[in-house]
């Protein structure tokens, strides 16, 4: 069982979900609407503690997920779903001691599950065109790893003209004009090796798709991930109201020659 030391990351979180990612300094204090609580009150307190705050409410301690970081990241640019980055990572086939190569990275949302699925063990590249988002996506990995991992290599450049030579066993693309980067990034693909592309219109995924067949690419799947949440409880058993009813398409090809 976890307990939490001054430096750590702590989700604190009520009962209906609401939460709040805090990390531990010794002399600092954390308020919300609910109250205020000393961070050395948190640190000995272990997972799973709660605090009841003065108006009565449960606040638990629980160690983050890649998750909660995701939703807590500093974002300046759409970040991609867990229910997407689920499928990336899956059908994507991400395991440790691959290569893989990523364009565009954005704020760093896939690249966190990126690198914590490699594990330490194989190599990461994320290509990004824009200086503003490397160095936002460079800080939001600090923030979830502690330190720029060994194995991640940020590169400031256009997909287009990517300026690298190494090949690569996964190619990743989460970007405005997916097709246009199929041309320079096929070459950097080796032989029977994966590409995932996510696009939020299906007409983007057409155009991937013609340029992925003439690039030689086979076995290309295109498909939607929908995640409904459902009421479970004494009263109800049923869909929720609301729900993220869209997100983006992916398509995955693997490439022959
Ligand atoms: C939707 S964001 C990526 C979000 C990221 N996957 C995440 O989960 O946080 C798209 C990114 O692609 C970058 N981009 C657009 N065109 C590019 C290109 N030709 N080469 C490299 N990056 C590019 C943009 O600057 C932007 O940061």
């Amino acid at each position: 069982m976890k307990t939490f030391s001054d430096g750590d990351w702590v989700l604190l979180t009520t009962d209906k979900g609401k939460n709040w990612l805090v990390r531990l300094i010794h002399g600092e204090y954390f308020s919300c609407h609910l109250g205020t609580i000393a961070h050395d009150e948190i640190i000995g307190k272990q997972e799973g503690d709660e605090w009841i705050t003065p108006k009565g409410q449960k606040i638990f301690f629980f160690s983050p997920t890649l998750t909660d970081f995701l939703f807590h990241i500093k974002r300046r640019t759409q970040i991609i779903y867990p229910k997407d980055i689920g499928a990336i990572l899956c059908y994507g086939d991400i395991r440790p001691h691959m290569s893989v190569l990523e364009s565009g990275v954005g704020s760093g949302a896939l690249t966190v599950f990126l690198l914590a699925y490699l594990a330490g063990c194989g190599i990461l590249v994320s290509v990004e065109a824009r200086e503003e988002f490397a160095k936002l996506a460079e800080n939001n990995i600090r923030r979830v790893f502690g330190k720029k991992p060994d194995n991640w290599h940020l590169v400031v450049s256009d997909i287009e003209l990517p300026g690298i030579s190494a090949q690569f066993d996964r190619l990743i693309l989460d970007l405005p004009e997916p097709w246009k980067a199929v041309p320079s990034a096929t070459p950097l693909l080796k032989r029977g090796g994966i590409l995932v592309s996510l696009s939020p219109q299906i007409s983007q995924i057409q155009w991937v798709s013609r340029e992925l067949k003439k690039q030689g690419f086979r076995f290309i799947q295109v498909f939607e991930i929908l995640k409904r949440d459902w009421y479970v409880d004494e009263k109800r058993l049923r869909p929720m109201d609301r729900m993220v009813a869209h997100t983006g398409f992916l398509i995955v090809a693997r490439k022959t020659y």
